[in-house]
């Protein structure tokens, strides 16, 4: 349950909580976002998130709306307001609201800046990596920039929707050269038969997860090998494992791609050694 938002200065009770009608992150998605893992009340990777929130900004001639130490502020009496232990905290920043125009504002015209934090029981996402979840692949129609985190995500509702449908929990888009580029909102990884594990190198064809920025990290100290490189949808069903990664699943194992077995169609042991050692070397923001 969210209780209380934050939105331009002041935290409003939930029902109360609103931006303005020509607000452009709802009229042009003008705006960008983070979503954070919570765990035990400490944001996980916040710096990384930061980063990649302050970049997604200076792609779109946007400026930080406050100085990070505002912004960890912001988001910690988020949490603190909502009493979250384990879940995530959420933070938009829009190019503002006014009289509907392509032209960007004005220079000084004031961003809109909502940040929120909610609850999800540890419980539920380790009772699904225990069954571990199934992908439907569809192609992948976003748009030129998916390394900028933008809340122009109506190709990811509508692939959700399909992959629902479908009985996945997730859709695995593929670009027109035939391979898969990421989950609809989750990063996408196999593990080879002879157990490398493989996920694509970062372009402007996908997000780069903070998730897969840290696992990679985790996966050097533990001593897997990694190979950032395409993949097919064909390549991942003869795969011996696959599974996604983002802030909110942490890392999820794939049993099946298309109705297809994924080895024995079990969450892959690899899979679940990432998820283990996942919390182990994240950073914990002070
Ligand atoms: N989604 N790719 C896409 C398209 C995403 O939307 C996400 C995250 C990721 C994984 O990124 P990270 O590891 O930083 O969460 C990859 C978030 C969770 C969301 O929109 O809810």
């Amino acid at each position: 349950m969210t209780r209380v938002v934050y939105v331009n200065g002041r935290y409003r009770p939930y029902a109360q909580a609103s931006v303005h009608v020509e607000d452009r992150g709802f009229q042009f998605a003008d705006s960008v976002y983070e979503v954070c893992e919570v765990r035990g009340g400490n944001i996980i990777e916040r710096d990384r998130h930061l980063a990649r929130l302050e970049r997604s900004l200076g792609e779109l001639q946007m400026a930080l709306p406050m100085t990070l130490a505002a912004l960890h502020h912001v988001m910690d009496q988020s949490i603190r307001r909502n009493r979250v232990r384990d879940g995530f905290v959420y933070l938009q920043v829009s190019r503002g609201a006014g009289e509907r125009d392509f032209a960007f504002p004005p220079s000084g015209a004031r961003p809109t800046v909502v940040c929120f934090a909610r609850s999800i029981p540890l419980g539920q996402s380790a009772a699904l990596a225990e069954r571990g979840i199934a992908v439907v692949t569809m192609p992948d129609i976003r748009w030129g920039r998916r390394d900028i985190k933008t809340v122009m995500l109506l190709p990811a509702v509508l692939a959700k929707r399909e992959a629902s449908q479908k009985g996945a929990k997730e859709a695995w888009l593929v670009n027109e050269a035939g391979f898969v580029t990421e989950g609809a909102s989750s990063n996408a990884w196999i593990v080879t038969q002879d157990g490398r594990i493989v996920t694509p190198a970062l372009s402007p064809s996908i997000l780069p997860g903070v998730t897969r920025a840290a696992l990679i990290d985790a996966i050097a100290s533990a001593g897997f090998v990694l190979d950032q490189r395409q993949f097919t949808p064909e390549e991942a069903t003869a795969a011996r494992e696959a599974f996604i990664t983002s802030a909110t699943n942490t890392v999820m194992p794939v049993i099946s791609i298309n109705g297809k077995k994924i080895g024995d169609g079990r969450p892959g042991t690899i899979a679940l050694e990432m998820r283990k050692i996942f919390h182990k070397v994240t950073a914990i923001a002070e």
